[in-house]
């Protein structure tokens, strides 16, 4: 029993591995001639489009901004991921074969600069691998392109042994200036540069995590900042904010700081 069990894991890694792979290379084939996969930061894409699209002479809109629109703007943003994934592919099911008919899940702006997608045959498999796939890849980007992400224990002891402070976002899944806050501040080189220097980040889902301290939460997005000894609370604030007032934040943080 044991064996089919551990026989069946490894079928499992490996199917979960392909599908993954799967809509990637739908992706690829089927929709990357005209979406860029590779991630532009939302400043420079923000420029271009202010540029009417004369610095980065796109095609379309690039996937991870896809990605964010799907998650934001078809279904019900607050089900958990494989619910809103299961609606997501049934949007797409349909756009895909008469993308004219849909009312945009894009911004105005944006919208304007392209003009309208022609339709794309796909399979029921193909759909459900994009779906899969696009669902998940702002996420991966914002991961991958943001600063480096602690648990809170992790975040304990580096932060004595380095004399660091711990910096604890919390979130919820759908909270839109949360994913604001990723998308256009957390990513960028200076906020990056700040935060690497004197900050440990750690990520709590407010729904299902609670705050260390006892610390009664805030609304979200919110920030709250622990002195290396994992004992002061040197702030606490709710609220989007530019890429300025993010950095005068994290230097009045530094101030409060005990030597
Ligand atoms: C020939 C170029 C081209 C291909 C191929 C293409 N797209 Fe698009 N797509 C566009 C353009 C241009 C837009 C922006 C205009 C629009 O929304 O219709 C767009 C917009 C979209 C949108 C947002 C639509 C809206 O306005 O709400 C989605 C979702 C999308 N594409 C998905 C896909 C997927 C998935 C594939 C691959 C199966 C794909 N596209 C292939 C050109 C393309």
């Amino acid at each position: 029993m044991k064996r089919v069990i551990v026989i069946l894991t490894v079928i499992g890694m490996f199917a979960t591995a392909n599908w993954a792979l799967e809509g990637e290379k739908v992706f690829a084939q089927k929709c990357a001639v005209c979406h860029k996969h590779y991630y532009i930061p939302q400043s420079k894409l923000e420029r271009n489009y202010r540029n009417y699209n004369m610095d980065l002479n796109l095609n379309a809109p690039t996937l991870t901004e896809l990605s964010f629109r799907l998650k934001d703007q078809v279904g019900d943003r607050t089900l958990d991921a494989e619910g809103q994934k299961f609606e997501i592919e049934e949007y797409l099911t349909k756009f895909l074969q008469n993308p004219s008919a849909f009312p945009t899940i894009l911004p105005k702006k944006v919208k304007e600069l392209f003009g309208t997608m022609p339709p794309v045959p796909v399979t029921e498999e193909e759909v459900e691998a994009l779906a899969d796939f696009m669902y998940d890849y702002a996420e991966k980007m914002m991961i991958e392109h943001g600063v480096k992400r602690y648990s809170y224990e992790e975040a304990l002891k580096k932060a004595k042994k380095e004399n660091k402070i711990i910096m604890i976002e919390g979130y919820l899944p759908y909270c839109r200036g949360c994913i604001w806050m990723d998308r256009n501040v957390m990513v960028e080189p200076k906020v990056k540069e700040a935060l690497n220097k004197d900050f440990l980040l750690v990520k709590k889902n407010l729904l299902t995590e609670k705050l260390p301290l006892g610390i009664k939460r805030l609304g979200t997005p919110s920030f709250y900042f622990i002195d290396s000894d994992g004992k002061t609370i040197l702030e606490m604030v709710e609220g989007t904010g530019t890429v300025e007032e993010f950095l005068s934040l994290l230097k009045s943080v530094k101030k409060a700081k005990k030597r």
